[in-house]
């Protein structure tokens, strides 16, 4: 059924848009939450009116299937979160976008200026939120959206990668797809562990296997083949990632570079062969992948080394082995990086041409 109430169409700011807050150093806005105007929430036992409203906090019943059983789902800017994962109803897409555009410019103070290089983020939230102790889908849901400004997630700086080999994301036909709390949760311990010895990012192969690479923990994979003039951009095509429309958005302005697309399971053996790889996500962007490595035994059959003797980009020891894309010395992204996140940036910003259709106004 359709909610029968219409979104506020008029601005409680006037004039609009209005300039940036000044609360916030624009040039330095980091990744914590920073609390924003308003923010809007939706019961759906039966889709009521929306509230906006000034506090974050939220009233949930203490035995809601959200808090005990992880009945929850959420997104980054994009309504492609598959709610029937975990028997949520869906959010009508029209709903979706109205609720997104009013929380939007609702807080249009604190969209961040051009030149900073900070971004707004959208995180539309729903959850089962009635009290209810079987595990079955309770009466009443929330459906909520939250926008923060914030910085660049991971930096644009190249990030050395671990693969975590003692913890699987995602169960090899479980929720590895969906955009739910469980998938993110319990790979906080191995991700803090991992950032203690050096690694900014950690990287997922298939859980049945650990041969194919499926995902970084906050984002997408995509490795880059260049011969010469000629780029493949590389996806896997696993089915326990989590769909992106950054990944998508970056694969589509390859096409668009006349590049190659490739979208098909990529062996952890393959991974010497990519010129450059790189994490595509809404808050990462585009993040350039310096080294990847893994614990591993080297006479093992699935080590690298076993598999792509004396490769350029491979080197080993007892212990670990790694790949390596950027040297030391280098404080940039490669070139194919560089020029995907440039021409992302300046779509987002309206300095190039959208000609794929993706930007709204609100
Ligand atoms: C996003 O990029 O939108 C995410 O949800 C990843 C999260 C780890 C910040």
């Amino acid at each position: 059924f359709e909610p029968t109430y219409n979104f506020p169409t008029t601005n409680i700011i006037s004039p609009f848009p209005p300039p940036p807050v000044n609360t916030i150093d624009w040039s330095n806005v980091g990744f914590r939450v920073r609390e924003v105007a308003l923010h809007y929430s939706v019961h759906t036992k039966k889709w009521t009116p929306p509230q906006f409203v000034a506090d974050p906090y939220i009233r949930i019943h203490g035995m809601a299937p959200a808090l005990n059983y992880g009945q929850q789902a959420y997104e980054g800017r994009k309504p492609s979160a598959r709610p029937e994962y975990i028997s949520c109803p869906p959010v009508p897409v029209e709903h979706f976008v109205n609720a997104v555009k009013a929380t939007v410019s609702l807080n249009a103070e604190y969209v961040p200026p051009h030149e900073t290089g900070a971004a707004r983020y959208i995180r539309p939230q729903i959850y089962g939120s009635s009290g209810q102790l079987g595990l079955s889908p309770p009466e009443e849901y929330m459906f909520c959206v939250y926008v923060l400004p914030t910085g660049v997630y991971h930096g644009t700086h190249p990030v050395d990668a671990l693969i975590l080999d003692d913890f699987d994301r995602a169960a090899p036909n479980g929720t590895g797809s969906a955009k739910v709390g469980g998938n993110y949760a319990p790979v906080l311990r191995w991700s803090d562990k991992a950032r203690t010895e050096g690694y900014g990012i950690t990287l997922h192969l298939n859980s049945a296997t650990h041969s194919e690479v499926d995902e970084f923990s906050t984002s997408g994979f995509i490795g880059a083949l260049v011969d010469g003039d000629n780029v493949t951009l590389v996806v896997p095509d696993s089915k326990n990632v989590i769909k992106s429309v950054t990944a998508d958005s970056i694969t589509d302005i390859g096409k668009s570079f006349g590049w190659n697309l490739e979208r098909r399971s990529i062996k952890y053996t393959e991974l010497p062969n990519f010129s450059e790889v790189m994490a595509a996500g809404t808050t990462a962007a585009l993040v350039p992948i310096r080294t990847i490595s893994r614990c591993i035994d080297p006479s093992s059959p699935d080590s690298i080394s076993a598999a792509v003797k004396q490769h350029p980009r491979l080197s080993s020891d007892k212990q670990a082995e790694k790949v390596n894309y950027i040297e030391e010395s280098q404080e940039d992204a490669g070139p194919v990086c560089l020029k995907l996140l440039t021409q992302l940036k300046a779509i987002q910003l309206g300095k190039a041409k959208d000609e794929f259709g993706w930007c709204a106004p609100v």
